[in-house]
């Protein structure tokens, strides 16, 4: 029997998020399944998803197996191509193509062949990460529309920094900037990641893109998905693999990072920073076994966290320990590393067993 970490991948939960997303706003559905899928597999979230408009990936490689999957939905290539030895595959695959700079015109400016490349333009409004000028959108617009390789019309997008902090006035700042710079153009319109959908209702356009909130989880620091009416989609447990009672002045773990004041059963469950659980976790951080709370003491190893079974006193070798999912929420235990539960789902590593349900 595996007492290794392993996860679960709640299709239903997904396609529920979807829904639920859906419902807050009134926009066509790209959804953002780039770098694996957040964590939980792209393949098995792409067929649960299959009802999204389009999806979004940031590699060609994500595309593929989309593809070798059989789903032939819309799929948007997000940094669009690195290189020009992409652009056969790319046309096969039948890719939308983000054009955010200006080797990507020169790209298509040179390509020949009869395939005609979707494309949606990016523009900068803030992020300062990747796109155009603004002001440059109708220009590059005609550019592009003047472009053999190139099918029209040409779609416009850019992308929030600060949308999860609904104060920040960033997001009403980028959403006005490039309601200026497309005014009048043709071409579909993006801009609202999820936390955009959420709590900015202006950045919602023709087609929203969201991400994390398809997997359950906010956007926003001081929420969580289940606040937001979203169901976690993944659950990441483990089992005890030792129980023992250490004495009062015990050090546990390496560097000795927690002292018992008193005898305390200790269990060891098979997980650690090998399979991307955080090892910067303190003592005191909560795992879950059955309806108790288990409480981590000691640092994190490879392949091993130590906890005190204080609240567990029937924990015996075999039980399962959840480390996150349903009623144990990612972002309590991202807050709790100091990181972002994007981060804590992105990195789950392969030898992490994946079962989808
Ligand atoms: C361009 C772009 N759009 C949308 C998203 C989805 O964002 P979120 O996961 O916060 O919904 C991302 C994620 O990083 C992105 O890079």
């Amino acid at each position: 029997m595996n007492r290794a970490a392993r996860a679960t991948i709640d299709s239903s939960a997904l396609r529920a998020n979807l829904r639920a997303l859906r419902g807050t706003a009134d926009a066509r559905i790209m959804a953002v399944i780039k770098a694996d899928g957040y964590g939980h597999g792209i393949v098995p979230v792409a067929r649960a998803l299959a009802d999204a408009d389009a999806f979004a990936v940031a590699r060609l490689e994500e595309a593929l197996s989309i593809r070798e999957a059989g789903l032939s939905n819309r799929i948007v290539l997000l940094e669009g191509l690195f290189h020009t030895e992409q652009l056969e595959l790319s046309a096969q695959l039948g890719l939308e193509l983000v054009v955010h700079a200006p080797h990507q015109l020169q790209m298509l400016d040179a390509v020949s062949g009869s395939h005609r490349y979707p494309v949606w333009l990016k523009l900068d409004t803030g992020m300062n990460r990747l796109g155009f000028e603004p002001g440059a959108a109708a220009e590059l617009v005609r550019r592009l529309n003047d472009c053999a390789a190139v099918r029209g019309p040409i779609h416009l997008m850019t992308h929030l920094a600060n949308a999860d902090d609904p104060d920040d006035a960033t997001t009403a700042r980028q959403v006005e900037a490039f309601g200026d710079a497309v005014d009048g153009l043709p071409g579909e319109r993006t801009i609202a990641n999820t936390a955009g959908m959420l709590a900015w209702p202006e950045s919602r356009a023709d087609w929203a893109r969201p991400g994390i909130g398809l997997y359950g989880v906010s956007p926003f620091a001081s929420r969580n998905g289940t606040d937001l009416g979203l169901r976690p989609v993944m659950t990441l447990v483990s089992e005890l693999i030792a129980v023992k009672t250490v004495a009062a002045g015990a050090r546990v773990g390496y560097g000795g990072a927690w002292t018992a004041s008193q005898p305390t059963r200790i269990g060891v469950a098979a997980v650690g920073y090998g399979d991307g659980y955080p090892r910067h976790l303190g003592n005191g951080s909560p795992v879950r076994l059955g309806e108790a709370t288990g409480r981590i003491v000691g640092r994190i190893s490879m392949d091993m966290i130590t906890i005190d079974l204080d609240d567990a006193p029937d924990a015996k070798v075999g039980d399962e320990v959840m480390l996150w999912g349903d009623g144990l929420p990612v972002e309590t235990i991202a807050r709790l590393a100091g990181t972002i539960p994007y981060e804590l789902l992105c990195g789950v590593t392969g030898r992490v067993a994946m079962r989808v349900v």
